[in-house]
Parts: structure tokens; C-alpha cells; sequence
């Protein structure tokens, strides 16, 4: 067994409807009616179907994720989700700092740093992102992004906290593209997110902090990506919304982990 359960998460962005946010929830709660050795699975649907999702997956050990939160307390926030509301759901994680809500919703690393700590204070475990842009990768400057984006999220979270913690390295350019990251260009970056929280912590946490990789993750290229030392999951998206696109990407998760 590896030291790190792989963790394969469908982060359903604004897609699917009442209905298709119910089938597909049930649908793969009905093969995973028992706990997969090798990974765990978790699903983040649109908070208005966190309801109905929440039941469809009852019974089964998929989890849940909300895809953002704020960082206030509850209150005066017109169309902000508390992270309160998220556990109302049983959700065990939420994902902060995705590069479509730094890109579209002018979240800086602060802002990014503001939820990660309220979020933890909650008791939310945290789906952290971070990821270049193409030009950032084009000049070279990959590392220099992720040590600027990783030094502001996690500003003041303590060790004990960053166990909660999980990273997702999503390049921006391979995110819905079609175009993914080699699994030797993931691997590189998934070291140095590694080998930053062992200088920044220290190398036992390093080793058991789970960093996951997103952008373009398909049945196809599933297995050669997660097989990498240093992949330990995939934050999907596209191949999250339909059961038989996700559940392979579950299955090389489950194969590597188990090995
Ligand atoms: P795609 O899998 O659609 O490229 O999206 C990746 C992503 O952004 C997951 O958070």
C-alpha cells in the first residue's frame, strides 16, 4: 500500500440541474457501496444541490465537497456560503482557491488565505488549488507561482491544520483545455509543492500531505498520472459529470493505491 490514499474528487463546477445532480450522485453511490481500499471519492456539486446529493449518496462512502465558502461568519453576505451551511450537508471538504474563482472572482491569495482559515476553524477539511497560467509556464516561472501562491494561502495555518489540508496543483492552462500536464511535468511540480512543506513545515508532514493533480484528468490518461510518486489523486472535472467517465479515473486511483 502507499503511504498516501489517493483521493479522486469530481468538482462539478456550475454544471448539471436538479435531476442530473440526483442521478449522477446516485448513480455512483451505487458502486460504491463499500469503501475502495486504494482511494477515497468525493464529489463537489453546485451548494443548491447539496440537499439532494447529500441523500443520494447516504448509504454509500462517497463524500461530499462544497466548491467554495466565505470567509465571514454567517450574516449579512447576499449569496455567500458559510462554511456551517456546508457541514449542515455532512460535507467533509470544500475546495478553495480554484483558479476559476481567482480568474473570475478577483480572489488573491489573501482572500484565498481568509477562507482557508475560517474554513478550518469550522472544521472543513480544505481542497487548497494552485496552479500557473500558460504564459507563467511558457516564461519558466511555474515554481516561482506556486512557492508566491502556496506562501500566501497558508499564511498562519499550523501543522495540525495543514493535516487537513490537501493540495491540488491544476495548471490553469490544462483546466478544460484537452491539453494536460505530462505526467513527468506534473510529477516535477508535485515534488516541488512537496519539498515546500518540508522546508516550510517539515519533512513528516510533507510525506503525508496528499497533492492531487487536476486539469484535463480522463479514463485515458487517468492510471500514467496517478502511478507518479508524488500524485496522490485527481480533482476532476469534465470526466466528473458523467458515472462511466469517473468511475475508471476512481478505478486507476483505487489500482495505484492499493499497490
Ligand atoms: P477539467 O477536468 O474539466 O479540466 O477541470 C479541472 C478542474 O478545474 C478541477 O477543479
Amino acid at each position: 500500500m502507499r503511504a498516501r490514499r489517493q483521493l479522486v474528487a469530481g468538482n462539478w463546477k456550475m454544471n448539471t440541474n436538479l435531476k442530473s445532480a440526483t442521478e449522477l450522485a446516485a448513480g455512483l453511490a451505487e458502486k460504491l457501496k463499500q469503501d475502495l481500499p486504494g482511494t477515497e471519492v468525493a464529489i463537489c456539486p453546485p451548494a443548491p444541490y447539496l440537499a439532494a446529493v447529500s441523500a443520494a449518496i447516504a448509504g454509500s462512502v462517497v463524500k461530499l465537497g462544497g466548491q467554495d465558502c466565505s470567509f465571514e461568519e454567517p450574516g449579512a453576505f447576499t449569496g455567500e456560503v458559510a462554511p456551517e451551511m456546508l457541514l449542515d450537508f455532512s460535507c467533509r471538504y470544500v475546495i478553495l482557491g480554484h483558479s476559476e474563482r481567482r480568474q473570475y472572482h478577483a480572489e488573491t491569495d489573501a482572500v484565498v488565505n481568509k477562507k482557508v482559515h475560517m474554513a478550518l476553524k469550522k472544521g472543513l477539511h480544505v481542497i487548497l488549488c494552485v496552479g500557473e497560467k500558460l504564459e507563467e509556464m511558457e516564461a519558466g516561472a511555474t515554481e516561482t507561482v506556486l512557492d508566491r501562491q502556496m506562501t500566501g494561502s497558508l499564511a498562519s495555518v499550523t501543522p495540525e491544520d495543514l493535516a487537513k489540508i490537501v493540495v491540488a496543483y491544476e495548471p490553469v492552462w490544462a483546466i478544460g483545455t484537452g491539453k494536460t500536464a505530462t505526467p513527468a511535468q506534473a510529477e516535477k511540480s508535485h515534488v516541488f509543492l512537496r519539498q515546500w512543506i518540508a522546508n516550510r513545515y517539515n519533512p513528516q508532514i510533507a510525506e503525508t500531505l496528499r497533492i492531487l493533480y487536476g486539469g484535463s484528468v480522463k479514463a485515458a490518461n487517468a492510471l500514467e498520472l496517478l502511478q507518479m510518486p508524488n500524485i496522490d489523486g485527481a480533482l476532476v472535472g469534465n470526466a466528473s459529470l458523467k458515472v462511466d467517465q469517473f468511475w475508471p479515473i476512481i478505478e486507476a486511483g483505487n489500482t495505484v493505491g492499493s499497490n
